[in-house]
């Protein structure tokens, strides 16, 4: 057979085979056996010696040609075979998008946690310090450092859960002023303590065995009640719009004196009088007064030169107030229905 021939022969054969290649790996192998060196194609170069001028030239173009055409076979074979299997990995994996998602339920936060936030940011954006105490007090800091002595009758309102003779759930978080006097031994007090309380109350729709205060404390050199009033006239207008009337209204505290109860003007009459503000045109809000001295000498302050204002307020009693809670046993009930109504702003 002529030389040429068995040339175009061999390579048709190659190309079959790598035409013929099923997969990637067949592939592989057939280009291994006839793109190497050794491979059947180049073998035949061994006839060039044979051959002199253009016979020799002849012969190294074909086989040139020959070896193109093989390698021009093999990537096209190569293109065809990779995108075959790019399609059947998507044919095999293929999503389907018309399930329907898995949906979660969000929920919101607890009113009580939203107005108790809102509380500690306004006091801290007045350069106020945020002091927790404990749940449970003793005696001693829950009464008789609140210049409530045993057998006071203050002693019978607040009547409490004991776990002992010495020891019960704090009724108020009054102790706390106690407790920062102590920690900061004659320097001035800037603090705000937010938490829990409790007292033996029958549940109702405005009382709770269990309830949240904030007690904020002020003491330091020169403190008069126009700084109180300053202070919770910009507190309660944040709380509850620049509109309302604060008004304070003398009253007793054993720890203060003189003590006050602060009304707002009610956000629904605008103090005309409404069932809201039961017909008298505001709504109390919150105890407050002047610390007493003998609470400022327990925890060795000197009254004639230091002096104080002090305020407590219901954490949930702002929140019925200013999301027109009706019953205060709501909040503490976890239904999904009520939280979700509200959310952080
Ligand atoms: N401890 C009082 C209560 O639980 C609230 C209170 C009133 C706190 C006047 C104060 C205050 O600091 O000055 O009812």
């Amino acid at each position: 057979m002529e030389l040429f021939d068995k040339i175009t022969e061999l390579k048709n054969e190659i190309i079959k085979e790598i035409k013929e290649a099923k997969n990637l790996n067949e592939l592989k192998l057939a280009g291994e056996k006839n793109l190497s060196k050794k491979s059947p194609l180049n073998a035949m170069m061994a006839h060039i010696k044979d051959l002199v001028g253009e016979a020799k030239a002849n012969f190294g173009q074909a086989m040139n040609k020959a070896r193109n055409e093989v390698t021009e076979a093999y990537q096209n074979r190569q293109l065809e075979l990779s995108e075959a299997e790019i399609k059947e990995k998507l044919s095999k994996e293929k999503i389907d998008i018309t399930l329907p998602s898995v949906s979660y339920k969000m929920g919101g936060i607890n009113p009580f946690y939203l107005i108790q936030d809102e509380i500690i940011d306004i006091f801290v954006s007045m350069g106020y310090e945020v002091k927790e105490g404990p749940d449970v007090e003793t005696d001693y800091f829950n009464f008789e450092r609140m210049n409530i002595p045993e057998n006071h009758p203050a002693r019978e309102m607040q009547d409490s859960f004991y776990i002992t003779n010495s020891l019960l759930l704090r009724t108020h978080t009054s102790p706390a002023q106690a407790h920062a006097m102590d920690e900061k031994k004659g320097e001035p007090i800037k603090i705000i303590c937010p938490g829990k309380c409790f007292r033996r109350d029958d549940d109702d729709v405005t009382h709770s065995h269990q309830f949240g205060q904030v007690e904020g404390l002020v003491v330091d050199k020169n403190i008069n009640f126009g700084n109180l009033k300053a202070t919770l006239e910009l507190f309660l207008r944040k709380m509850f719009g620049e509109k309302r009337e604060v008004r304070f209204r003398g009253s007793y505290f054993p720890f203060t004196e003189p003590s006050v109860e602060v009304d707002i003007s009610c956000m629904e009459c605008h103090g005309k009088g409404c069932p809201t503000c039961k017909g008298t045109g505001y709504i109390e809000i919150l105890g407050a007064g002047m610390v007493h001295p003998n609470v400022l000498k327990m925890a060795g302050y000197d009254p004639k030169e230091y002096s104080g204002f002090a305020f407590g307020v219901g954490i949930e009693r702002v929140a019925m107030l200013r999301y027109g809670i009706d019953d205060i046993r709501r909040i503490y009930q976890g239904d999904v229905r009520f939280i979700e109504q509200f959310t952080r702003k």
